[in-house]
């Protein structure tokens, strides 16, 4: 599948003002809105849903980011899923990855003879992705594939394992609809782009 390219929308009037400035972080500019979130998921579940005819998919998720694309995604995918999750650790409280991936809580199902989706919030480097993707194939599924609602457009994985995908997405950091900093903003229903609420949205680069 291709993904959507994002658009930016000014505003979302529905987010109260308290929740976009929160413990000197600020969830600035809409990247992608809730009804743009809602329309992607539907059309990827609808997709899956027509690949895995027949068969009973196991969801995995990767907390905390994907817990609501997990959420609203498995409504969408008309088959009989299940779902398990798993936590990893691999950016603690900075923004940047430290390429250490550590397994925080391992799945509760075998996988063995499973046709796996892993279901991710963000691809940003991809060392996560290629970390979990080499755990996963090595518990003998019947096939594993990889659903990220967003993927960097500098992303460093091969496109071919990117098989379902909501949005290309450029380097902001970004919050909402799972999306944290420091724990923060996981709650908005939209994707937004995230600053310092003492520097300004934007500012950061160039102080
Ligand atoms: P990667 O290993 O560099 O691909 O990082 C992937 C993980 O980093 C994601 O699953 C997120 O948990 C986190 N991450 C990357 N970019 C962002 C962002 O813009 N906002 C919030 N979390 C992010
Ligand atoms: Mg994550």
């Amino acid at each position: 599948m291709s993904a959507a390219r994002v658009r930016s929308v000014s505003s979302n009037l529905s987010v109260a003002p308290e929740q976009l400035t929160v413990g000197g972080y600020v969830a600035g500019d809409v990247l992608v809105s809730s009804e743009d979130l809602q329309d992607r998921i539907l059309a990827i579940g609808a997709e899956i849903a027509a690949d895995y005819v027949g068969r009973q998919p196991l969801l995995v998720g990767v907390l905390k980011g994907a817990f609501m694309f997990m959420s609203d995604l498995a409504r969408a995918i008309d088959l009989p899923v299940e779902f398990d999750f798993m936590a990893v650790s691999s950016y603690g409280h900075s923004t940047r990855s430290s390429g250490v991936v550590r397994i925080v809580k391992d799945l509760d199902i075998d996988l063995t003879g499973r046709d796996v989706i892993l279901v991710e919030d963000i691809i940003d480097s991809g060392l996560t992705l290629n970390y979990l993707r080499r755990n996963l194939l090595a518990r003998n599924p019947a096939s594993l594939e990889v659903c990220a609602l967003l993927v960097r457009e500098n992303h460093a994985v091969d496109e071919a394992i990117l098989r379902y995908e909501g949005f290309r997405v450029p380097g902001d950091f970004l919050v909402g609809y799972g999306l944290d900093v420091d724990e923060k903003f996981r709650n908005l229903p939209d994707i937004r782009i995230a600053g310092r609420s003492d520097v300004g949205v934007g500012d950061e680069a160039t102080t």
